[in-house]
């Protein structure tokens, strides 16, 4: 059975679904996948066993578990996602030289009863799926129970300062209002709204999931997406100006690629990026 709230969920990545990786196409949406491609592999991936088994929780068209099993010949992975539109295109994916090393099955990761416990050497949700659940923390807690002792919970979430903000830069005072005060938010008006994160409440809810071992990163953390990135095409003029240069994205990468790393600017991120461990002795 499926809420309203999903309900809604649903609606809105039907009628996204069949043009989503269209984003790869837009500068400042690389910039930013690149990045979070380094922190992930940098931080977690490359630490791994080469035969590692993941799960991508909210994976919708499977971008990020194609990236992962492409990069790493031997790991396979499950993608898990409430929208039928969506693993439709994960499916074609699937279908293009990983049917036997990756698995689609549709469902609420808020209740995965169908996987067992420990499962998963990696555990991961990119891109506000946690801010779409009905609880992001019997989310995270479902995540880790199906991740193995000494496996990892990777999650890429909106950040509430970064909603505030964006509100604001488009003279939506109402809607900044909302996400300071409720915690819930959205970038654009046709989307439902989300929850959203601070470094400090996403470490809470974590820990009450009994992970440990807790980094909090925030990308891109000096150059934010403009209006015309929160649609799947096109490119804000200033943005697009600024890093069709080349020599200006790389500058800008590096500097992005240094400043990230430190904790202390997670909060200015426009997506923070959390990673936790699952301790010995955790359910
Ligand atoms: C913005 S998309 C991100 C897709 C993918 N993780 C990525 O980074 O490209 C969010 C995804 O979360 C999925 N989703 C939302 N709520 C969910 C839930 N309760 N259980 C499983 N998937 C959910 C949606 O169907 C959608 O595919």
């Amino acid at each position: 059975m499926t809420t309203s709230n999903q309900e809604e969920v649903l609606q809105y990545f039907k009628s996204k679904a069949s043009g989503y990786d269209l984003v790869e196409g837009q500068v400042y949406w690389r910039l930013s996948d690149q990045l979070l491609w380094h922190l992930f592999d940098g931080n977690i991936l490359s630490q791994l066993n080469e035969s590692f088994h993941f799960l991508d929780a909210g994976g919708g068209t499977g971008r990020w578990s194609e990236k992962v099993l492409r990069s790493y010949d031997s790991s396979t992975g499950i993608i898990y996602d409430l929208s039928a539109d969506m693993l439709e295109q994960a499916e074609r994916k699937r279908q293009n030289g990983l049917e036997s090393r990756l698995e689609l099955r549709q469902g609420n990761i808020e209740r995965m009863s169908d996987l067992d416990d420990g499962t998963f050497d990696l555990t991961f949700s990119f891109h506000n799926v946690l801010g779409f659940v009905n609880s992001p923390q019997e989310a995270i807690k479902e995540m880790a129970r199906v991740t193995k002792e000494g496996g990892h919970v990777v999650s890429v979430i909106p950040n509430q300062y970064h909603c505030i903000f964006f509100n604001l830069m488009l003279g939506r005072v109402e809607e900044a209002v909302c996400a300071a005060e409720k915690g819930k938010g959205r970038f654009t008006l046709d989307m439902p709204y989300m929850h959203l994160f601070t470094p400090s409440n996403l470490r809470e809810l974590y820990q009450k999931a009994g992970l440990d071992n807790i980094g909090i990163f925030g990308f891109p953390v000096t150059i934010y997406p403009g209006m015309q990135e929160t649609q799947i095409t096109g490119s804000t003029e200033k943005i697009e100006n600024l890093l069709k240069n080349s020599d200006n994205y790389t500058n800008i990468y590096k500097l992005e690629e240094q400043l990230s790393s430190r904790g202390e600017i997670a909060a200015r991120g426009n997506n923070l990026f959390v990673i936790g461990t699952k301790m010995e002795g955790q359910k």
